[in-house]
């Protein structure tokens, strides 16, 4: 069925899981974490709710989040090339944790790497 969602073929707690595994790089990865805060689960439980929206699951992350695009949300980070390959491989490492079906994180790739690209606004 061509109309299945991420969300329909993996569910929620997968979605959950990869934010989980993400954050848990990222608290490894010292040029990472220096951007985010102390406490890494409020930025964990956005991740979720915003990946739960985009693989076709509820749409919580905007009712509680609103509105403005995810590039504007990061405009007040430094994002050049090499953040960008730090964010791309901690999820890269997440994914791989998750083991689904390969051409399911193949699809979840594809969305990332554009995603990651995007967000990069310094040269
Ligand atoms: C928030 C960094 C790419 C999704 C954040 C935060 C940082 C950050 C530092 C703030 C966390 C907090 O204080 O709560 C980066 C860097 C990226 C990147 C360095 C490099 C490319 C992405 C991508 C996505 C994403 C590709 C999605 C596919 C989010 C979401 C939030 C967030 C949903 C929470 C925004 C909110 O609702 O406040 N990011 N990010 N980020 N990031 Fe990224």
């Amino acid at each position: 069925n061509t109309s299945q969602t991420i969300y329909d073929l993996i569910g929620e707690a997968k979605i959950r899981l990869l934010s989980k595994y993400f954050y848990q790089e990222v608290a490894r990865n010292e040029d990472l974490k220096k951007l985010y805060p102390e406490n890494l689960e409020p930025a964990e439980d956005h991740l979720f709710l915003f990946l739960l929206q985009v693989f076709g699951g509820p749409e919580t992350y905007s009712d509680q989040r609103g509105h403005p695009p995810l590039r504007m949300r990061h405009a007040k980070w430094k994002i050049d090339a090499d953040m960008r390959d730090h964010w791309m491989n901690a999820m890269l490492v997440a994914l791989d944790q998750l083991h689904v079906d390969p051409k399911v994180s193949k699809a979840m790739m594809n969305y990332f790497v554009k995603a990651a690209n995007h967000m990069i606004n310094h040269a």
